[in-house]
Order: C-alpha cells, then sequence, then structure tokens
C-alpha cells in the first residue's frame, strides 16, 4: 500500500509541485489548504501531470478542530509536508501578527498532534533568509543564524527553534527543514506554476509579467552594490529540483536513515547569479525582451547570498539539474498558459 503523506499548503507554488513528485513517487497524497494564496484549479493541474487527484481537504491548519478530523478520516498518515505559512515580507512587516499566527500556530498544531496520531515525521520548509546577510559565500548549514529583518524571516527562525526544541524534549518525531534559496520556475508542462495575487513583489513574477506586456517595465532595485555587475546575487533553485528533494527528505525520514533526529540542509544551485543575469538568461533562453530600468535599492535586500549545497548534494544524493535557460522558458511557458486560460 501506498505510504500517505499529508501536505499542508498543497495547492500553493512549491507544495503543488511537491504533490506531483510524491505522486510520481508513488506516494499517497492528502492536501489541506485554505486557499489563501491558491486556487482550487490547481488540482486539476496536478490531476492532468500525474493522473491521479489527491485527497484535498479546505481547511486551515491554525484550526484545531478541522486537523483533528482530518487525521481520523486518514489515520494513516506516516509524513507531513508543511508549506501551509504566509510568506511575504512587506506585508508581514505590516501584518505582524497574521504572520506570528498563521506560520507558527500551523507549526505548533501540528507538531502537538503527530505523536498522537503516529506521524513519523515532518519536512518543514525554512529559507536562507535565516542566514541574513551572510559573511562568506557559499553558505553552508553551519553558519550564524542571523537577527532576522522582517517578522516573515523571524517566524522561519522561531519555527526552526520549536521543531528542536519539541524534539529535544522527547517527542517521538523526527525531522527535516529545508533552507530554500530563491525557488523560480514552473513544470515543464505549463499546468501548474507560481500563481501571483496583485502586483508581484518577487523577480520572476514580475518579469514574466513584463515580458508578456502586463506590466511596462520591470525595476531593477539597486546597481550600486558591491557585486561585479552592481545587482544583488542569488540562487535561484528550479521549483521542479526543489520539490524532488523534498521526496528524498521524505525517504530518508520513513526509512530511518536519519542520522539525527533534526536535520538541516540547504537546497540551492550552488551558483550565484545577479538579477542582471538573470534577465539576461532570461531574454537569451525566450528571445522576448524585457523592458528594465535600474532603480532605487529596496529596503531590506540582502546584498548577496548563495548556497553550498554539498550536504544536499552527499547526504540526501540530491542535486539541482536544470539549467537556469530551461527554467526560464518554463516560467515563460507558464505566464502564457496563464494569459491564455
Ligand atoms: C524573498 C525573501 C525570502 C523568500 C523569498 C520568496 C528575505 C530577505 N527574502 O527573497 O526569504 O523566501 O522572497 O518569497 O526575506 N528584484 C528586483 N526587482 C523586482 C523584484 C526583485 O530587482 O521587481 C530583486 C531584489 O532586489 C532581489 C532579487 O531580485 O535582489 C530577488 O528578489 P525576490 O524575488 O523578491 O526574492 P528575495 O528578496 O531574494
Amino acid at each position: 500500500m501506498a505510504t500517505k503523506i499529508l501536505v499542508t499548503g498543497g495547492t500553493g507554488y512549491i507544495g503543488s509541485h511537491t504533490v506531483v513528485e510524491l505522486q510520481n513517487a508513488g506516494f499517497e497524497v492528502v492536501i489541506i489548504d485554505n486557499l489563501s494564496n491558491s486556487n482550487i484549479g490547481v488540482l486539476d493541474g496536478i490531476e492532468q501531470i500525474t493522473g491521479i487527484r489527491p485527497a484535498f481537504v479546505e481547511g486551515d491548519v491554525c484550526d484545531k478542530t478541522t486537523l483533528n478530523a482530518l487525521f481520523e478520516a486518514h489515520s494513516d498518515i506516516k509524513g507531513i509536508i508543511n508549506f501551509a505559512a504566509s510568506k511575504a515580507v512587506g506585508e508581514s512587516v505590516e501584518k505582524p501578527l497574521k504572520y506570528y499566527s498563521n506560520n507558527l500556530v500551523s507549526l505548533i498544531n501540528l507538531l502537538d498532534m503527530m505523536p498522537h496520531y503516529g506521524v513519523k515525521g515532518i519536512v518543514f520548509s525554512s529559507s536562507c533568509t535565516v542566514y541574513g546577510e551572510p559573511d562568506v559565500n557559499p553558505i553552508d548549514e553551519t553558519a550564524p543564524i542571523k537577527v532576522a529583518t522582517s517578522p516573515y524571516g523571524n517566524t522561519k527562525q522561531i519555527s526552526e527553534e520549536i521543531i528542536n526544541d519539541y524534539i529535544r524534549s522527547g517527542a517521538a518525531i523526527k525531522s527535516i527543514i529545508l533552507r530554500y534559496f530563491n525557488p523560480v520556475g514552473a513544470h515543464p508542462s505549463a499546468l501548474i506554476g507560481e500563481l501571483p495575487n496583485g502586483v508581484p513583489n518577487n523577480l520572476i513574477p514580475y518579469l514574466t509579467q513584463t515580458a508578456a506586456g502586463i506590466r511596462k517595465q520591470l525595476t531593477v532595485f539597486g546597481n550600486d552594490y558591491n557585486t561585479p555587475d552592481g545587482s544583488c546575487i542569488r540562487d535561484f533553485i528550479d521549483v521542479v529540483d526543489l520539490a524532488k528533494a523534498h521526496v528524498v527528505a521524505m525517504r530518508r525520514m520513513l526509512e530511518n536513515d536519519q542520522t539525527e533526529a533534526v536535520e538541516v540542509f540547504n537546497l540551492g544551485t550552488g551558483r550565484g547569479l545577479s538579477v542582471l543575469e538573470l534577465i539576461d538568461a532570461f531574454q537569451r533562453a525566450t528571445g522576448v525582451a524585457v523592458p528594465y530600468v535600474i532603480g532605487e535599492r529596496r529596503a531590506g535586500d540582502i546584498e548577496q547570498i548563495w548556497a553550498e549545497p554539498t550536504k544536499a548534494n552527499t547526504v540526501l544524493g540530491w542535486r539541482a539539474e536544470m539549467p537556469i535557460e530551461d527554467t526560464m522558458r518554463h516560467a515563460w511557458a507558464w505566464q502564457l498558459h496563464l494569459q491564455n486560460k
């Protein structure tokens, strides 16, 4: 019988791609999502790609009644991947309580219920934001955690601490914490991808909307950083590569291969690309021009950060493989799919 996995936030951007990879790998998936930043149509995309429609519960992980009912109905859930969280940095500064409540209460509820329902482990979505502005690049998992620059970032740090404290207290569960760098792209089928709400904050959705003529021009936030071309540097990781890492992590957790009850992995390519280089890669890969201007620096931006992914490469046996040009083509195909819907 297939092993059952609960994916919270499974209709979201990274969640939906992970559901696809889990189902392709033979796992049975139950999704819980409150559709606050996604829509139900994502299930059609998942079904078209995999031939399987995952079980779906519309509800909030912060709501214990809903969660208990879910675990009662699916008493054979063995693992959880927790994507359900709010993730807009700017909004988190304006509505900190929304972020602390959504992101922390949901995690606490899951952790609290796991031993009771016999769930062995939880894969948690963290972020490279926990490293702040790195002292050295590439950055590995032993680097110090810096003071968070936003409530969003703080919820990731606190979540990691909550998981560690809970397991240290003797809770009979395991966890793998995945620190994502900058997830970009979409499924090659163009049937699922990122669904930005309103004006996008992140670079790629803004870029593809500009290329499509929905936005007049992209603003590059600063070209006076201490980097070769003056724009910020990030580690852009393809969302399908990222999704595959969750499958590997889940197997490791459930097959008792973990050497520690809590393990942390950076998920990145190991290659830093500047904002200007990324625009160039998109234009080269798609042949579509992206009108852009250089603007002011964006408050709170990190100058440069890219991953040392060796631990994930060797211990998980996972590696980011998608060439950036392919990732850009997929992002563009997804943008066109959104427009033709
Ligand atoms: C932010 C968060 C990160 C989170 C990610 C996804 C921080 C410090 N970073 O990453 O934790 O996981 O969002 O939600 O909390 N840029 C432009 N023009 C634009 C948009 C972006 O030049 O219109 C630049 C930014 O200045 C930055 C780069 O593109 O240098 C990437 O920005 P973005 O996609 O927003 O991601 P991060 O800020 O790196």
